[in-house]
C-alpha cells in the first residue's frame, strides 16, 4: 500500500468463526461515531455476531477481513442475490482509516464478486460520507439513484442515501 504510514503489512483474507467477536466489536465502535453506518449504537453483540457467523459460513455470502497481525482491523460483506446483484458493506476502523485498507477489501471484494458469478455490486451510502462515496468513485461505481428521508434514525431523523452500483459484465 503506497503511502501508508509506517505500520505491520495488512493482509486481506476470508473471515473465519474465529474472527466474528473481533468484528463485531469493531462495527460496534464505528456505530459508536453514530455518522458512518446503518447500524446504530447500543450494538446487541449476540445478536449481531450470531448474525456475522451465519453471513461466514454461508454460500451466498462472502465476508472479508484486514487483518494488521492482531487481528481485524477492517471488514467487508457482500451478499449475493439470486438474480446477481452482490450486496456491499464496508468498515475499517477508526485508527487504520487512510493507508489503504479501504482500498485493498475494495479490489479484493470486486474480485471474489466477479468469481462468484455476480454481474453488479450495489450499495448504500449516507450523502454526508464523503471519504466513502471518493473511495467508491474511485472503484468505478456510479451513483444510481437517491432516496430523500428514507432511513428513520434512533433520534427520529429521517436520513437520505445515495445509491451506488458498480457493473461487472
Ligand atoms: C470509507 C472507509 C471504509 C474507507 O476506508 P480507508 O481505509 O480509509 O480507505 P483508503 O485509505 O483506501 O482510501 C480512503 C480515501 O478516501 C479519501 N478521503 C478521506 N477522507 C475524505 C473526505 N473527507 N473527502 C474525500 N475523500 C476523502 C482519502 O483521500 C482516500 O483516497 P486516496 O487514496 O485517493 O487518497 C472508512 O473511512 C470507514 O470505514 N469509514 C467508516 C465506516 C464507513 O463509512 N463505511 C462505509 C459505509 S457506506
Amino acid at each position: 500500500m503506497t503511502g501508508a504510514p509506517p505500520g505491520p503489512p495488512v493482509t486481506i483474507r476470508r473471515a473465519t468463526v474465529a474472527d466474528a467477536a473481533a468484528v463485531v466489536a469493531m462495527l460496534a465502535e464505528v456505530a459508536d461515531e453514530g455518522r458512518w453506518i446503518a447500524t446504530e449504537a447500543p450494538v446487541d453483540v449476540e445478536q449481531q455476531g450470531r448474525r456475522l457467523v451465519e453471513d461466514i459460513e454461508r454460500e451466498d455470502a462472502i465476508v472479508l477481513v484486514a487483518d494488521a497481525g492482531g487481528g481485524p482491523v477492517g471488514e467487508l460483506g457482500l451478499h449475493l442475490a439470486r438474480y446477481g446483484v452482490a450486496d456491499l458493506g464496508m468498515v475499517v476502523a477508526a485508527g487504520w482509516r487512510g493507508r489503504g485498507i479501504g482500498s485493498a477489501l475494495l479490489a479484493e471484494a470486486i474480485d471474489q464478486a466477479r468469481t462468484a458469478g455476480a454481474h453488479k455490486i450495489a450499495l448504500q451510502v449516507w450523502p454526508h460520507n464523503a471519504a466513502a462515496i471518493a473511495l467508491y468513485e474511485r472503484f468505478g461505481f456510479r451513483r444510481e439513484g437517491y432516496l430523500t428521508r428514507h432511513y428513520r434514525r434512533r433520534s427520529g431523523e429521517l436520513w437520505d442515501a445515495v445509491v451506488m452500483g458498480l457493473p461487472l459484465d
